[in-house]
């Protein structure tokens, strides 16, 4: 089976023109069985099932960033938990050993299958903004947008989601107490962590402003000087506040002494929080998003995120074609021409669905998808520019996914952030916690791109209350015979990474070359397909260049991909995490046989 597999996929890689990166080399050559996951780059488990039945999954698969989150989450499996117990363990360790990424200062989603009842639920955890955040207030004296308050400090800052999104799941999902499924991360962050390459390098990013603010340096450079690879990170403080989101639950975190504190921290850098705004924060069930693409359904994020709305028209849009059969060219052609569409709609019309009224029947139509691709000229690039909208920039790869399924067939696919590299650099003294710079996802100045090269108008402006618009898509597509649970970090490349991990399941690839794969990439603003070194071939390049594209063909890496998948036909697991990644782990624990 392996030999097919691997023949299958030279042969499709071929077709559509991707060439593997040097790092599957390795995992390709060694695909097996296994019985527990391997922790590098390239891990990835496979078990073949020991079940009877296959209408269960025969245990669980956790792939996430980091070795410990995973290990968190099936440490909670094994003290009897289900995917939503090792989904509190898995992010709130995340948030103890990825500050650089996410945190219980920021937010998230979590889209959950649960199983017993058949049903999909999407928890909105994104930040709210506060009453303080007015357009206005990101502006200089000359109207400009002011860079330092959208990214730094506590005006870039939202009111937090992800603790209550901990206590939501624990109550509504989970099987254990809070406290149980939140013991792993509050051991870690008082036993501390090695530091590993990109939290040093991430710091060394932003250090200027991680060292504005006291207690940012209280927890990073605690020893006096910043953090260096191979040291170990305690944070006490941050332990604290976690024990004290399991003892009382939301009110742990959302009112009394937490709660002080933050407040007092925002107000000391200058900032404007009211209590009732920390005591008002709510998660939201939100009816996911679905669609067809070829035999696989499609369960994905709704607004506040981008992201579900964009894979609907862009797949819709690609279902015109066959794309297997088509040459690497215009193969990358058609999906540029498609992702273009999408992001100009998302800069127009997507926002906060509780705000603004965001046409999703209308975008996500198979009529719409069918009038964008008669737009299409099947052998030139469309200007972005003639596409009507407004211009902009680019990127960075920050925010965190993990996936979860579980041997009751429960699934999380949940992505969380505290945006940019450790967000606004500033932790409240006393609690550990390093808030967001989400405010930033807000389009504070209409038609002004943000560090993502993304804009918005009237839709994503900011409100009291409301929701900033996200690029997050944590996914499932199930077919009649697979399962799999996806999604990735990249800011406005979230999308398009997720994008094509599903063409490359719907390719027939496994979990772990889903998430080796190459990457391409447009957002309509700029005008450019962006392309990791060795996604394109030379003469792939030179023919998109004369259908009129521009072709950056070799960026440095980006993305972050995290999937585990069910596969019904053969009842066995796999996990894939992002190779670019070396710290991440996919791991697969067998049920007791039942
Ligand atoms: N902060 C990245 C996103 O939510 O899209």
């Amino acid at each position: 089976m392996a030999i097919d597999l691997r023949a299958r996929t030279a042969l499709l890689l071929l077709t559509v023109g991707f060439v593997f990166a040097p790092v599957m080399a390795g995992p390709l050559a060694q695909d097996g069985s296994t019985s527990t996951a391997a922790t590098s780059a390239a891990a990835s488990a496979k078990v073949d099932a020991t079940a009877s039945s296959r209408s269960t999954p025969p245990g669980t698969a956790i792939a996430s960033a980091h070795a410990l989150s995973t290990d968190a989450g099936m440490e909670i499996m094994r003290a009897g938990g289900n995917a939503f117990d090792a989904a509190i363990a898995v992010s709130a360790t995340l948030s103890v050993v990825e500050p650089i990424s996410s945190g219980i200062g920021g937010g998230g989603f979590f889209l959950l299958h649960d199983a017993r009842s058949g049903r999909d639920v999407f928890v909105d955890a994104r930040e709210t903004a506060p009453e303080s955040a007015t357009p206005e207030a990101y502006l200089d004296a000359k109207g400009e947008l002011n860079r330092d308050r959208s990214v730094n400090g506590p005006w870039s800052a939202g009111i937090p989601g992800l603790p209550a999104a901990l206590v939501h799941l624990a109550e509504r999902y989970g099987r254990l107490p809070l406290k149980i499924s939140l013991a792993p991360a509050i051991r870690i962050a008082r036993e501390g962590f090695p530091i590993y390459a990109r939290l040093e390098k991430g710091y060394a990013t932003r250090r200027e402003v991680m060292e504005r603010y006291r207690g940012t340096r209280a927890v990073f450079l605690a020893d006096g000087t910043p953090p260096q690879v191979g040291e170990i990170l305690k944070q006490p403080d941050l332990a604290r506040t976690l024990e004290l989101l399991g003892e009382k639950g939301f009110d742990g975190f959302y009112r009394g002494d937490v709660a002080k504190k933050l407040l007092a921290s925002v107000k000391q850098e200058g900032g404007k929080w009211r209590a009732d705004e920390l005591a008002g924060y709510r998660v939201k069930e939100r009816e996911p998003l679905r669609f067809k693409y070829h035999e696989w359904d499609v369960i994905t994020a709704p607004p506040p995120s981008s992201g579900g709305v964009a894979m609907a028209q862009i797949l819709q849009i690609l279902e015109g074609w066959d794309l297997s059969k088509l040459d690497a060219a215009h193969r990358t052609h058609l999906i540029t021409e498609a992702m273009r569409r999408a992001y100009r709609d998302r800069t127009i019309y997507l926002g906060d669905p509780d705000f603004v009224r965001v046409p999703v029947a209308r975008l996500t139509s198979p009529e719409y998808a069918a009038g964008q691709r008669a737009s299409i000229h099947p052998e030139k690039a469309l200007p972005s520019e003639l596409l009507s909208g407004q211009p902009a920039p680019l990127e960075d790869d920050e925010t965190t996914h993990f996936s979860i399924i579980d041997a009751e067939g429960n699934r999380v696919a949940a992505t969380q952030t505290v945006n940019l590299l450790y967000g606004s650099g500033l932790v409240a003294p006393g609690t550990g916690v390093l808030l967001n710079n989400e405010m930033d996802d807000f389009a504070l100045r209409p038609g002004t791109p943000n560090a993502f090269g993304v804009m918005g108008f009237e839709a994503n402006a900011p409100k009291a209350g409301k929701r900033m618009l996200s690029s997050m898509t944590p996914s499932f597509i199930e077919s009649k015979d697979k399962v799999a649970v996806l999604g990735a970090p990249g800011g406005s490349r979230i999308i398009t990474e997720v994008l094509l991990g599903i063409l490359a399941y719907d390719d027939g690839l496994d979990s772990r070359q889903v998430a080796a794969l190459p990457r391409i990439h447009h957002q309509w603003m700029p005008d450019v397909i962006s392309a990791e070194a060795g996604a394109l071939a030379p003469d792939t390049v030179k023919a998109l260049e004369a259908m009129g594209h521009k072709v950056n063909a070799a960026e440095q890496p980006w993305g972050n991909l995290q999937t585990v998948a069910w596969d019904k036909a053969s009842n066995t697991l796999d996990g894939g995490t992002d190779p670019r990644n070396p710290v991440g782990k996919a791991d697969v624990l067998l049920a007791p046989a039942r």
